[in-house]
C-alpha cells in the first residue's frame, strides 16, 4: 500500500514511538488520526501534522469504537492501525521487603498492553473488512508493538513480558483469522528506544543501556521504529511475523 493512500490510526500517538510513527506517516503523505489518553499532547501533535486526535482508552470497547468512527469520518477511510499505546512497570514477584507482586498491577499491564492491543486490532479489522481490495486482495494492515522483553524479559518484568509475549503470540493466529478479509497483521519488537520513558533516566543509566547494544552502540531513535512501521504498510507481502528492531541486543 502506498503511503499517500494510507489512512492510519495510531494509538499512543501522543508520545514516543506512536508520535514518531505519526510524524513519519504524515511526512510520507498518509492521513493520520492519533488515539491516546493524553489529550493535551495528542491534540497539539495532531494539529501540527494536519491530522486528527481522539481522546481514547484502548482498553474500553465503546471508547475505541467511537474513536475509529471519528477517524474514518475525518480521514475518509481506515486501512492501517498501529498499536503503540502501552505502559511499563517494574515489580519483582517476591520483593526485597517481603512483599508480593500485586495482582492488580499485573492485571493492569495485561489490560493495557495486551487486551488494549487486541481490542483496537479487532475493531480496526471490523472497520477495514469492507474496504475495496487492492489487486492482491489486501484491504488493510494492523501493526502491533511487542518488545524484546517478550523473548528476553528481565527481572521485574514478569507482567510486562507476559503482556508482550501475548502480543507476539496473537500475531500469527490473527493474521490467519483475517486472511479471508485481506487484512495483514504484523508486530514490531523494539529494543531500547529513546522515548520520554527512557529520557527520564540518569545519563549514566542511558549510557550503560546504550553500551549493552551490540551494534550500533546507542539507543534506538523513535523515527527508526516509525520507518519500520511505514515499510510494513508499504510491503504487502509481510504478514504474520514479529520483527525485532534492537541493534542485535540480546539481554541476558
Ligand atoms: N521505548 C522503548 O524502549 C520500548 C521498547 C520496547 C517496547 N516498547 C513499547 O512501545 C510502545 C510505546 O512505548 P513508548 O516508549 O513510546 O511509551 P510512551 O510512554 O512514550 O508512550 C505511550 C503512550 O501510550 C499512551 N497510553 C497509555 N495507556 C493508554 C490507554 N489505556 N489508552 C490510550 N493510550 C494510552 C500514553 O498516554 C502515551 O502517550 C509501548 O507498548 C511500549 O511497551 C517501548
Amino acid at each position: 500500500m502506498e503511503m499517500k493512500d494510507t489512512c492510519a490510526v495510531i494509538t499512543g500517538g501522543a508520545s514516543g514511538l506512536g508520535e514518531a510513527t505519526a510524524r513519519v506517516f504524515a511526512a510520507s503523505g498518509a492521513k493520520v488520526t492519533l488515539l491516546d489518553r493524553d489529550s493535551t499532547r495528542g491534540a497539539a501533535i495532531a494539529t501540527e501534522l494536519g491530522g486528527t486526535f481522539v481522546e481514547t482508552d484502548v482498553t474500553d470497547e465503546a471508547s475505541v469504537q467511537a474513536a475509529l468512527a471519528t477517524a474514518r469520518d475525518a480521514m475518509g477511510g481506515l486501512n492501517a492501525a498501529v498499536n503503540c499505546a502501552g505502559i511499563a512497570i517494574a515489580e519483582t514477584v517476591l520483593k526485597k521487603d517481603g512483599g508480593l507482586h500485586s495482582l492488580e498491577s499485573y492485571r493492569k499491564v495485561i489490560d493495557v498492553n495486551l487486551v488494549g492491543t487486541f481490542n483496537v486490532a479487532r475493531l480496526a479489522a471490523d472497520a477495514m473488512k469492507d474496504n475495496p481490495p487492492a489487486p492482491d486482495g489486501n484491504r488493510g494492515v494492523i501493526i502491533n508493538t511487542a518488545s524484546i522483553a517478550a523473548f528476553d524479559g528481565q527481572r521485574g518484568q514478569t507482567a510486562y513480558a507476559s503482556s508482550k509475549g501475548g502480543v507476539v503470540g496473537l500475531t500469527l493466529p490473527m493474521a490467519r483469522d483475517l486472511a479471508r478479509s485481506g487484512i495483514r497483521v504484523m508486530a514490531i519488537a523494539p529494543g531500547i528506544f529513546m522515548t520520554p520513558m527512557l529520557a527520564g533516566l540518569p545519563q549514566e543509566a542511558q549510557d550503560s543501556l546504550a553500551a549493552s547494544v551490540t551494534n550500533p552502540k546507542r539507543l534506538g531513535d523513535p523515527s527508526e521504529y516509525g520507518r519500520l512501521a511505514k515499510f510494513i504498510v508499504e510491503c504487502g507481502y509481510l504478514n504474520g511475523e514479529t520483527i525485532r528492531i534492537d541493534g542485535a541486543l540480546r539481554m541476558m
